[in-house]
């Protein structure tokens, strides 16, 4: 198998069960991790339970592993203090702990909300500046400079994979745009981690989707095709045949409803 051993977190979580099966023909051993209780151990894996906020766990967390797919953390809009421990103390616990032990390349599971801000009808590639869209989209910038940073003064390559939609189907009309099919992620960790050299890349996260919000042409050494599209989900929002309201975050932003989840600031 291409690799001794991989190591997983956010294993517990929505897409932590969804990629355990099907990352398992990757590696000798997939360590898989979460502060959450999960699954039993399966032929192959090693479970450990870890909070990533624990630096000294997240170091023993790390010895041994080639290669991390970082899941783990918040992932909906909350306070600053979580996620200042889950994702942003986190994920730097990730980067020391990789570095410490020597390896190689980081997959962040990094999010739309890391430019939430962008309406729908702006096309951006990964060169825009980011535009969060509350504290949890901040601490994926972080992270994402994280990546950055390490690479440029330690040589640990990182693919920020900027998630859309994540889910077995869209949910609702900004997902038609959004949505990243299972098969699709697990193609879109596959040339993430397979491809001889990312150094620091961004990689937008979506299906072969009709409507088209970012450019992946920075990506383009990746090799990413995704297979499926949201297309065979349009009956389930048909067109109303009237304009969205210019004042309906839902379908104005990159971000949806998560524009208005942050503070409130005397409104
Ligand atoms: P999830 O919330 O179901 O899973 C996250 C997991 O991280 C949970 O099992 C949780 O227990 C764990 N976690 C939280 N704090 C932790 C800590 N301090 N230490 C260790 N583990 C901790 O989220 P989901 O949907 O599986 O997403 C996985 C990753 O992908 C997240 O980083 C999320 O931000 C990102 N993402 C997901 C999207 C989606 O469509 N599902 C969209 C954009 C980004």
């Amino acid at each position: 198998k291409p690799f001794n051993r991989l190591l997983l977190t956010g294993a517990a979580g929505n897409l932590g069960k969804v990629l355990r099966p099907r990352i398992a023909a990757w590696a000798e051993i997939v360590r898989v991790s979460d502060v959450a209780a999960m699954a039993p151990a399966q032929a192959g894996e090693e479970v450990v339970r870890c909070d990533l906020s624990d630096k000294a766990a997240v170091n023993q967390l790390m010895r041994g592993v080639d290669a991390v797919l970082h899941f783990g953390g918040i992932s909906t809009e909350n306070t600053f203090e979580a996620v200042l421990r889950a994702n942003i103390q986190g994920t730097y616990n990730i980067y020391e702990a990789a570095h410490l032990h020597g390896v190689r390349r980081v997959v962040f599971a990094s999010s739309n909300h890391a430019v939430g801000f962008y309406e729908q009808n702006q096309f951006i590639d990964a060169h825009a500046p980011t535009r969060p869209d509350g504290m949890y989209g901040l601490s994926k910038v972080f992270g994402e400079q994280l990546g950055r940073y390490y690479y440029d003064r330690a040589g640990i390559e990182t693919v920020c994979l900027r998630i859309g939609s994540s889910y077995p189907e869209p949910a609702n009309r900004r997902m038609m745009g959004s949505w990243l099919s299972y098969d699709d992620l697990q193609e879109a960790l596959r040339c993430s981690l397979f491809t001889p050299r990312v150094g620091f890349t961004v990689l937008f996260g979506t299906s072969d989707n009709p409507v088209r919000w970012w450019d992946n042409r920075h990506a383009s050494h990746l090799g990413f095709r995704p297979k499926d599209s949201s297309a065979r989900f349009a009956h389930l929002f048909p067109d109303s045949g009237a304009y969205p309201s210019p004042n309906d975050p839902l379908m104005r932003y990159v971000g949806g409803t998560f524009v208005n989840d942050g503070p409130r600031y005397g409104e």
